[in-house]
């Protein structure tokens, strides 16, 4: 595998390979797990040449504590990358990625507005800011996204279509651990107890699909939260049951066509998120 640090550098091989291959993108921020291997697995059976990033963006981060624990681990992201064929990392450093100040904003209208963009003020503006220099860096086909991160995989299909980018974006199913714990880079700092309930975050958003057309989506929520705040040392930061594709929230089971269930949980110092398509 080759890895590259500067924009120049990966540009001109890239330009060089390219010559009519098809280059796969799955842009990451490291400390890379069975769900992030996924995506490069399935780009590597769709493309000629796949490019994996690893960057830890700041601008994402609206707490300084989340972006100083997150978790690095390069060394061996690069041996996991080389062992599943990945052919070129990009692995930039921050005044590499950010020259000067970034004052692009970008306005995603409902989108950004509820769930995590209510809970995380600025993050989405971040997420797409760097999603777009990486995209304008790779010029890939295709780039590969987690269906974990529901919201983010939404913005980014919005940015690709209301820019008119010429490429795809390929959504990829959420990894789950045995018990169900939807797989991040997050979860190794979870104490071995907060380890041990965390899977009622999947049982619960499962156990939906039993709720469906028996009570109300709001209804829903409400048991949802109930059952979650069973373990005093969860914290339910939003449990929202949205129409799939616009996010809004919906009254009865039959206003959208497919349904989606989000959560965001405060597990001690630990914020994970989760959801899951009811239909
Ligand atoms: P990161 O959290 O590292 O995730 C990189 C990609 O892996 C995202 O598309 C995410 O949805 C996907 N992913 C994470 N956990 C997964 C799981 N359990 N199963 C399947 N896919 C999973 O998301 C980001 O980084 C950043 O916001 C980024 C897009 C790189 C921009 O900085």
């Amino acid at each position: 595998m080759k890895i590259f640090k500067t924009i120049s550098s990966i540009r001109s091989y890239l330009q060089e390979l390219r010559n009519g291959k098809s280059i796969g993108f799955v842009p990451t921020m490291g400390a890379l797990h069975q769900g992030h291997i996924s995506l490069v697995h399935r780009a590597n059976l769709e493309n000629d040449i796949v490019v994996c990033s690893i960057f830890v963006n700041p601008i994402q981060f609206n707490k300084k504590e989340d972006l100083a624990k997150y978790p690095r681990t390069i060394e061996k992201d690069i041996i996991k990358l080389d062992e599943i064929e990945c052919d070129v990392l990009f692995a930039p450093d921050v005044d590499e990625m950010y020259p000067e100040p970034v004052f692009d904003k970008y306005d995603f209208g409902h989108l950004e507005k509820v769930m995590e963009g209510q809970h995380r003020p600025g993050h989405f503006n971040g997420v797409a800011v760097v999603v777009k220099k990486l995209f304008d860096v790779i010029e890939p086909h295709k780039a590969y996204f987690g269906l974990k991160d529901y919201q983010q995989l939404k913005i980014i299909e919005k940015m690709v279509s209301s820019l008119s980018l010429d490429m795809q974006i390929v959504s990829c199913p959420t990894l789950r651990e045995k018990d169900g714990l939807a797989m991040s880079s997050r979860n190794v700092r979870l104490s071995k107890y907060e380890r041990s309930i965390a899977p009622a975050i999947f049982r619960v958003l499962n156990s939906l699909k039993e709720k469906i057309n028996q009570i109300t989506p709001a209804e829903a929520e409400n048991w949802a939260i109930k059952q979650l705040n069973k373990f005093v040392e969860m914290k339910v930061e939003y449990f929202s049951i949205v129409g799939a594709d616009d996010l809004l929230s919906v009254k009865s089971w039959d206003d959208r066509p497919h349904i989606v269930a989000c959560t965001a949980i405060n597990l001690g110092k630990v914020r994970l998120i989760d959801n899951i398509i009811l239909f």
